[in-house]
């Protein structure tokens, strides 16, 4: 007989299998650190004692189903998130990017965009914008929904001008936003750069011939497993001599895709695929 842990674990595993067999969505190779606390702060939200009771509930309610994806999205985000980032792309990625007619940018887990506008607004600054298409995706709808209006609290837009700055931002960050009451609504030029698009990374196909691949904080998530799984599908949607951008916490080292990539920046998680020899 497995003791309580043992068996609460289980149960987890079950739940898991439920969700995927229920809505298709596959978080078995998640963290399993993160997503047991996300289990159970859920369930004591919902006055439930056990991951077997959430079952029933997952497969017979499809709300309480939208709940737990929502537990399990973490979407922070901000405009220039890192800045340092932002301004190592624009000196040294884009001097590349430049060099070709047509750009393919792919950012994968946008959350609610930030991080897409904050592109957009580089590239249109280096004169890149209309020759480039921007790809945002995530798995999570209300989060897209958001990234698409591109509306945001007024009161963010302090810190994120100064990251625009430090991020070598050449004008004013205010250029590109209108303020009405307590938001501001990023000006609409950018929508005919940027499709925003449903996709999951864990069972969604690749986005061929990308020459910009920006996937930072989504790994974290992920199990090496599932690493090595969407780590490939990036490699395989890279054009040769593609970058791909990771999270501050995230890196190719040890991962199956190492030996086809190249380190441009290890502090900027900065990494360009090799030439096929
Ligand atoms: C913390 S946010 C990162 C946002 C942005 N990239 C940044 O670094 O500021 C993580 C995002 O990954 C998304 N995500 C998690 N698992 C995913 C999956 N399997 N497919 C696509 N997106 C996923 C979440 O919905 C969330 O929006």
């Amino acid at each position: 007989m497995p003791s309580k842990n043992e068996l609460w674990v289980f149960e987890v595993d079950l739940l898991l299998e439920a969700i995927f067999f229920r809505y298709g969505y596959d978080f078995r190779h998640y963290s399993r650190a993160s997503l047991e606390r996300r289990v159970e702060n859920r369930l004591a939200l919902s006055d439930l004692s056990s991951p077997s009771e959430m079952i029933t509930k997952v497969l017979h309610e499809p709300a309480f189903f939208e709940l737990f994806l929502k537990d399990m999205s973490i979407t922070v985000t901000d405009m220039f998130r890192d800045p340092h980032v932002f301004r190592v792309i624009r000196e040294v990625v884009f001097k590349q990017l430049r060099t070709y007619s047509r750009v393919n940018i792919w950012h994968a887990g946008c959350a609610t965009g930030e991080e897409v506008y904050s592109m957009a607004i580089m590239l249109h600054e280096e004169g890149l914008l209309k020759r480039t298409r921007i790809y945002a995706t995530d798995y999570n709808n209300r989060s897209l929904e958001v990234a698409q209006q591109g509306i945001y609290p007024v009161e963010k837009m302090q810190e994120f001008t100064a990251n625009y700055h430090e991020a070598g931002g050449k004008g004013s960050l205010a250029d590109y936003y209108q303020a009405k009451y307590e938001y501001a609504k990023i000006n609409d030029i950018f929508n005919a750069s940027i499709t925003f698009a449903n996709h999951n990374l864990v069972k969604d196909q690749v986005f061929a011939q990308m020459n910009l691949i920006v996937c930072r904080n989504v790994l974290i998530y992920f199990d090496q497993h599932l690493q090595d799984q969407v780590l490939t599908l990036f490699a395989n949607s890279l054009v040769h001599r593609g970058y791909l951008v990771l999270g501050d916490k995230e890196t190719l080292a040890l991962s199956k895709v190492q030996d086809e990539f190249e380190c441009v920046s290890y502090e900027q998680r900065i990494y360009r695929k090799l030439a096929k020899v």
